[in-house]
């Protein structure tokens, strides 16, 4: 089966908001395949990051794809207004709202990449009846709402359960909490193909450095 590109979603969480727009353009410059943007409401999530217009303040810094990760419920009427700012792929987590597949259509109408996020103690399958909507499993790898979290190992086997629910569809499989030089390449094995990073990345000043270095890692698997 022929292998999907690795790549490098930098999440904006972790950098430094007094420069935002300047961070941006330091992850592009240093590597990043995407932009990941953790939009959170204090109510799915016990925390509050940014919204919509901080996200279209940015999207004149890069044009590279805008990964945004939905940790709001409900979401479906925000939808339009994120793909308005400048979304290029809309992620929503299986557990926002009780109407996932309503959900996953109005992201689609809206012409955006489908996304749907699971935390670690949702199965993979609920995600069975909706698969041929997806163009991307976001794999919660720790508990969504902070950065700087601790990889749960226990999501390696769903991971690898995505992978065979994809059975070689173009479904991108992404990796999202505690991805470090140690757990991305274990995270690669299981068959992800897209890793976000936030403390690994925006952390020292060199963040292509970090960048490759994360890619080197994640590629180097004993085969
Ligand atoms: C967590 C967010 C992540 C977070 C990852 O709720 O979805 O994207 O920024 O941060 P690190 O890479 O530091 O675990
Ligand atoms: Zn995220």
């Amino acid at each position: 089966m022929k292998m999907r590109p690795l790549l490098i979603s930098p999440s904006i969480l972790a950098a430094d908001f007094s420069k935002l727009g300047e961070e941006v353009i330091a992850a592009d410059r240093g590597g990043a395949d995407w932009i990941h943007i953790d939009v959170m409401d204090g109510h799915f999530v016990p925390n509050i990051s940014y919204g919509a217009p901080v996200m279209q303040c940015i999207r004149k810094c890069t044009a590279k794809l805008f990964d945004v990760h939905l940790m709001i419920a409900p979401a479906d009427q925000y939808f339009a207004q994120f793909a308005a700012a400048g979304a290029d792929l809309i992620t929503v987590h299986a557990e926002a709202g009780p109407h996932l597949d309503r959900s996953l259509q109005a992201i689609r109408s809206l012409g955006k990449k489908v996304g749907v996020a699971l935390n670690p103690a949702t199965p993979v399958s609920v995600l069975e009846y909706v698969i041929d909507r997806l163009d991307l499993i976001l794999i919660m790898t720790v508990n969504p709402g902070f950065g700087g979290q601790t990889f749960i190992q226990a999501t390696l086997e769903k991971i690898r359960q995505a992978k065979a629910l994809v059975n070689g569809r173009n479904i991108d499989i992404e990796v999202d909490g505690g991805i470090t030089l140690e757990t991305a390449p274990l995270a690669v094995k299981a068959g992800a193909n897209v890793l976000v990073a936030g403390s690994s990345i925006f952390k020292g000043a060199d963040y292509a450095a970090n960048i490759t270095a994360l890619k080197l890692a994640a590629t180097s698997l004993a085969v």
